[in-house]
């Protein structure tokens, strides 16, 4: 109900003539939808996927899609692992954090969709980081070095998991991040590594729903107020 709710609420975010990012994962796909819905009803817009995941879902929904082009797009719409405050994000737990980036940073709007529960006080728990296969004992050895035990993510069948770029995934579990730019900062100079789930000063808009789908709007350091009330004023209680 939650992730449906968002998914919804930022689809109606969506103008005609817009390009739009296409984030990944199981809330970004409630946006996916709701924009198909909206092409299906006559809305003209072109989109970007960031995965091969949310293409094959956006084409089902005939939305056209465009490789990332110089110009980058109006809107990009992304879900979060998780969601503080600020809106500094971690991302990733679908493995699509390097598409994600690029198209959110080409966005000139970046907006976030979670459901309650990615709310936290601050950025903690889980990194993941995307890194190329050649070198990986030594970038995993460098990667241990910025504070957390990293692992490679493995699938279901105990292999290394491949993103969509061919690359592999590392996760370390850091708890609460005291300096996430900071962190950030360490584990970009790595060398072999393509890019990692800490999103800072990217979103400019959250869109958050709680398990009733009552949704709530953040701006970075800020709640913002509910959606004027819809009702005509003749059925206003007086
Ligand atoms: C994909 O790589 C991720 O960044 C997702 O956007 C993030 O993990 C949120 O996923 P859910 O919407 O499935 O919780």
């Amino acid at each position: 109900m939650a992730k449906r709710a968002v998914g919804e609420a930022a689809a109606l975010l969506v103008e005609d003539g817009m390009t739009v990012g296409l984030g990944t994962g199981t809330t970004a796909r409630w946006f996916i939808e709701a924009v198909g819905a909206r092409v299906a009803d006559g809305l003209h817009v072109t989109a970007v996927a960031t995965s091969l995941a949310s293409a094959t879902l956006a084409e089902r929904h005939h939305i056209p899609l465009l490789e990332l082009e110089g110009r980058g797009v109006d809107l990009a719409v992304d879900g979060a692992d998780v969601v503080d405050p600020d809106l500094r994000l971690i991302k990733g737990r679908g493995a699509a954090l390097v598409r994600e980036r690029i198209v959110a940073s080409a966005a000139a709007r970046f907006v976030v969709i979670a459901d309650e529960s990615k709310l936290r006080p601050g950025l903690a728990g889980v990194v993941p980081v995307e890194l190329l296969g050649f070198g990986v004992h030594r970038t995993m050895a460098l990667l241990g070095r910025t504070g957390a035990p990293f692992t490679l993510r493995l699938d279901a069948n105990g292999l290394p998991v491949r993103t969509d770029n061919g690359n592999l995934i590392a996760e370390g579990d850091f708890g609460a991040i005291a300096d996430p730019e900071g962190l950030a900062a360490e584990i970009d100079a790595i060398p072999g590594v393509v890019g990692h789930g800490l999103f800072l000063g990217m979103a400019a808009l959250a869109i958050v729903a709680d398990g009733a789908g009552a949704v709530t709007r953040m701006e970075p350091g800020r709640v913002l107020p509910p959606y004027p009330d819809p009702r005509p004023h003749d059925e206003e209680v007086t």
